[in-house]
């Protein structure tokens, strides 16, 4: 979906998010601009149906609007200057955020291998796009329905066994496939940056919402992340925190198509 936001396609740098609401009634989403137009100062986003405002969004058509949406939120992805091999590994809709990073980093001239992994065939997003912005994309599916069949944590041991010679990872999506990305690289001691997730309200370091552990230490993902180093990062307590309302959301999109 495209929202016309010229202020925000000003200045959005890959890695950054926004929050909306789509009513006055509505929860703040956070969600990761895939993608940005400068010229015609529109930002595009990529969004998954979970609870009742996205349930909502997906109902709109063009000319709709919604009530207001603040960005552009979080620290732009950084990657050392002398990085010069990376990996952009994308889950599902994580692929939405993965897309922008690997369009940045070839921009600069960085070799980037993408892998893609999706559940099967009818959810893969953004096939065309990704090969556009890197020098191989390894797409999978869970069932192998399309391409290559197994999870992307096989194929980046594969591409890791082939001596692709990474100086980097960078792994978006569900939180497990982040968790187990991290120990496939954690061997080599092979930088692995992660976008992490959280629950977010505010988006700008007031709420303590979005907290996360990394490296022992408390950190805010809205305005310190949302990426953070994987080797660091404490996957499991935000497993935990990331399910304390998926019971209630559920009911509010039930209740909402009742
Ligand atoms: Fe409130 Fe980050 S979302 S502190």
């Amino acid at each position: 979906m495209e929202f016309e936001a010229p202020y925000i396609a000003k200045k959005a740098q890959a890695g950054q998010f926004i929050i909306f609401r789509i009513d006055e009634q509505g929860e703040r989403i956070p969600l990761t601009i895939a993608d940005y137009d400068r010229e015609n100062g529109t930002i595009t986003i990529i969004f998954q149906i979970v609870g009742k405002s996205t349930q909502h969004l997906a109902t709109l058509n063009e000319g709709d609007t919604i009530l207001d949406l603040v960005g552009p939120l979080g620290v732009p992805t950084h990657l050392d200057p002398d990085v010069k091999r990376v990996c952009v590994v994308g889950g599902g809709v994580g692929c939405a955020i993965a897309y922008p990073q690997a369009k940045a980093l070839h921009s600069r001239g960085i070799y980037v291998d993408v892998i893609a992994g999706f559940r099967s065939k009818d959810i893969v997003i953004l096939e065309d796009e990704f090969k556009a912005v890197c020098n191989e994309l390894v797409l999978c599916t869970d069932d192998g329905s399309y391409g290559k069949k197994g999870f992307v944590t096989n194929a980046l041991q594969e591409l890791i066994d082939a001596g692709r010679n990474y100086d980097a990872v960078i792994a978006i999506g569900p939180v497990p496939m982040m968790k187990f990305v991290c120990k496939v690289t954690e061997p080599y001691n092979l930088k692995t940056i992660v976008s992490l997730n959280p629950i977010m309200i505010d988006g700008t370091g007031m709420c303590g919402g979005c907290r996360v552990t990394v490296g022992g230490k408390i950190r805010y993902a809205c305005v310190e992340g949302p990426d953070f180093d994987g080797h660091q990062v404490d996957f499991d307590e935000l497993m935990r925190r990331n399910g304390t309302y998926r019971e209630y959301e559920q009911h509010c999109r039930l209740m909402a198509q009742a």
